[in-house]
């Protein structure tokens, strides 16, 4: 559930000490949301472990619980009792997603393929987020749609009395038009097909499998993905799901560690699934030193400890084709080319328009705002960074305020920059940030970081 509080929290992050010690990011977003949504569908119990609690995904189960599903706590874990497949209940009230597009999105297409109703709130950012994305696989399988303003939020949806099974070709790289289109394929008879010319990251794939769906991905010689789900079977609960560490979370940390002289830093249980870890990958090769210690299996997920220290880097061409499994990380990659020796050109960004706010024009904007040299172009950034930390007219970055247009991943890749620059950076809202890493600002100030809440100029 978004925050009631309607007036926005300025934070600012300046530089100072080095960062060091050893932690761990809550659990990752897209498999959280995905753990109340298929724990909440199952039949029996699921028990949670390392869940993100985060607003995004307590709105997720917030609306698993409005369409009968059980969700407790107990100790640290989160315990569902789901419904079964096929049996979940008409919400009474609209359902409020908050800041959340995965959580509407996914819960859209779970909720598109039952005979009732259902209405979808949000905050002033997800009002703006297209959801014809979703919307329109959704109508080919028969979901009536009732907006007020074109496929935006606030809408209801009504299935019909029978889904019809559709093989589907999703348009854009988007993991969430891809397990939409899964989801309401759960209470469809048939078989619903996903064709994914573009992998994106595979989390619903991979937890449906888990949870007993009769699920199967082929991947053709020109490696476009079929994904092909026979509807109306059983769903199981789990009784031991772990949620890993979010990549999308330690992204911050570990850009802080590499552009923060001195730093040394070590993030535990991070994700390392393939299709999350293009950031990583970049990182790396602009000669950031980021060890990959300790890899093994959690959850069936890959996972790793990272230790990443402070580094030399250099400006490099990140590869379009690499843009879906670091999608969420190009803020911070734009903060990290900052301090890189060199031009980063960064390619295939045209998905970044459509997240929390235009992401592409809030970073620009931010980078702007603090003096560092760059380019904006319709789906492309170019950063001309400086490991001193000046900009082009011979000042120190920083001293800017960055408009965070409701945007969590912009507040926490800017109070990184602050972290490392001359002066100070300011945040307009720190707000957001509670949606996806609520420890954000104590565990940098654990490591030393400063990140204090501020008061904006008049
Ligand atoms: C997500 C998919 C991505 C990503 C988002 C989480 C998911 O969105 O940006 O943060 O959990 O499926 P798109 O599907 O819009 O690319």
């Amino acid at each position: 559930m978004h925050s009631d509080d309607q007036t926005p929290r300025p934070l600012r992050a300046s530089s100072g000490t080095p960062l060091r010690g050893t932690a761990r990011v809550p659990g990752d977003k897209s498999i959280s949301h995905r753990a109340f949504l298929f724990g909440g569908l199952a039949s029996g119990t699921t028990r949670i472990t390392g869940l993100l609690e985060g607003e995004d995904v307590i709105a997720t189960g917030r609306a698993m619980v409005a369409m009968g599903a059980l969700i407790r706590r107990e100790g640290e874990a989160f315990v569902v009792d789901g419904v079964g497949n096929g049996c979940l209940l008409e919400p009474e009230a609209p359902l409020d997603f908050g800041n959340a597009g995965t959580g509407a999105r996914l819960t859209m297409g779970l909720a598109g393929a039952y005979n009732f109703g259902a209405t979808f709130i949000g905050d002033a950012s997800l009002s703006k987020r297209p959801m014809g994305r979703v919307l329109d696989p959704l109508r080919e399988m028969g979901v009536q749609v009732v907006a007020r303003s074109k496929d935006r939020l606030p809408l209801s949806i009504h299935g019909p009395k029978m889904t019809a099974p559709i093989a589907y070709r999703v348009p854009m790289p988007s993991a969430q038009v891809k397990s939409a289109v899964l989801l309401a394929g759960l209470n469809t008879p048939g078989v619903t097909t996903v064709i994914e010319p573009i992998a994106t990251r595979d989390h619903t794939e991979k937890m449906l499998a888990g949870f007993g769906a009769a699920i199967d991905v082929e991947t053709k010689a020109d490696g476009v993905r079929h994904i092909r789900l026979e509807g109306q079977g059983e769903l199981i609960g789990l009784a031991d799901f772990q949620v890993p560490g979010d990549p999308s979370s330690a992204a911050f940390p570990v850009v802080a560690a590499l552009i923060v002289e001195g730093s040394d830093v070590t993030i535990e249980t991070v994700l390392m699934n393939p299709t999350r870890t293009g950031l990583i990958e970049t990182l790396i090769e602009m000669g950031g030193s980021i060890e990959i210690l300790n890899r093994r299996t959690e959850g069936g997920e890959d996972v790793a400890d990272l230790r990443v220290r402070h580094s030399a880097l250099t400006g490099v061409e990140v590869p379009p084709e690499r843009a879906p499994s670091m999608i969420d990380e190009y803020p911070a990659l734009a903060v990290a080319a900052a301090f890189a020796k060199g031009r980063t050109t960064m390619r295939g960004l045209e998905e970044l328009r459509v997240k929390e706010s235009d992401r592409l024009s809030a970073v620009a904007a931010g980078l702007a705002a603090n003096n560092i040299a760059h380019e904006e172009g319709a789906d492309w950034l170019i950063v001309d960074g400086n490991p001193d930390g000046v900009g082009a007219n011979g000042e120190g970055y920083g001293k800017g305020t960055v408009t965070t247009h409701l945007d969590h991943r912009i507040a926490m890749s800017f109070l990184v920059l602050g972290l490392a620059s001359a002066h100070a950076v300011t945040v307009d809202d720190g707000r957001m940030i509670a949606t996806s890493f609520p420890e954000f600002a104590g565990m940098m100030a654990g490591f030393g970081g400063a990140i204090e809440a501020a008061a904006l100029d008049p």
